[in-house]
């Protein structure tokens, strides 16, 4: 079947609106729920199809509370060297209403009540073979994880502040040393809400022909709201 989706608006109006999550309720996520969120991460595409992915679901068991504990430690201190490295409380994060000091807010929200999360996944990568497009199997996966849980109502966050406490994770949990963990996902019911996500105007991201080609036909549905974050598009001024 080759014919477009009689639901594509659907389809891509979910893709433009799966924003990152960061507070969540307290309500866990039923297990039909996250069976159906796993199998959408699950049906990702991965090199030659051979789905070195693997997803282990935190909920409340007592090995996920003592892995959810440590990762809580970790997410805090990433968090504030991500603080103090990024000048979140200089210049506009000085001003309580500013972006950059909501930001700030959602996110200390989110470290210091990481152990309530309901649901932490962490991605995991079996035989890392150490080459640049290794993630390129498994991250797929992650934002169809992403995708599907914003269809069921929920929200979630890629995160990679696992990283400084992957080998107290790996004896909690029994995750061999071949197996990498690529990310952690947590989950849950969103307090706020998803909404259109913010990037750079499409001109500046989609070059036609060549490297800073100006893609003309690459127009953005009405209404689409911009950030300037990160660098521009060609690093050139246009
Ligand atoms: C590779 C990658 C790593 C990320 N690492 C973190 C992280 O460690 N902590 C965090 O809070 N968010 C992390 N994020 C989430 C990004 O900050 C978020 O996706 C981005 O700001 C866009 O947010 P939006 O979709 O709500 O606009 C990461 C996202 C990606 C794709």
């Amino acid at each position: 079947m080759s014919e477009p989706l009689a639901s594509a608006d659907v389809v891509l109006d979910a893709i433009a609106t799966t924003r990152a999550i960061r507070r969540y309720r307290p309500d866990p996520i039923p297990d039909a729920d996250l069976a159906r969120i796993m199998f959408a991460a699950s049906r990702a595409p991965s090199g030659s199809n051979r789905q070195g992915f693997r997803f282990v679901v935190l909920r409340d068991g007592p090995a996920a509370i003592e892995a959810k504990a440590v990762l809580g430690e970790a997410f805090r201190g990433g968090w504030n060297a991500k603080r103090t490295g990024d000048g979140y409380d200089s210049g506009s994060g000085a001003a309580d209403d500013s972006p950059k000091a909501r930001t700030a807010r959602a996110m200390q929200h989110f470290v210091d009540n990481f152990e309530a999360t309901p649901v932490v996944v962490l991605v995991c990568m079996l035989r890392k073979r150490g080459h640049i497009t290794d993630g390129g199997s498994v991250y797929p996966a992650c934002q169809n994880l992403l995708l599907a849980a914003r269809a069921l109502g929920y929200g979630g966050v890629m995160t990679m502040w696992h990283l400084t406490v992957e080998n107290r994770l790996r004896e909690i949990l029994a995750i061999p040393d071949a197996v990498e963990v690529m990310a952690t996902i947590p989950l849950g019911r969103p307090q706020g809400s998803h909404g259109p996500v913010r990037r750079r105007p499409l001109t500046e991201l989609v070059f036609d022909d060549r490297w800073d080609g100006e893609a003309a036909w690459a127009v953005e549905p009405a209404g689409t709201r911009h950030t300037s974050a990160g660098p521009p598009g060609s690093g050139r001024p246009r």
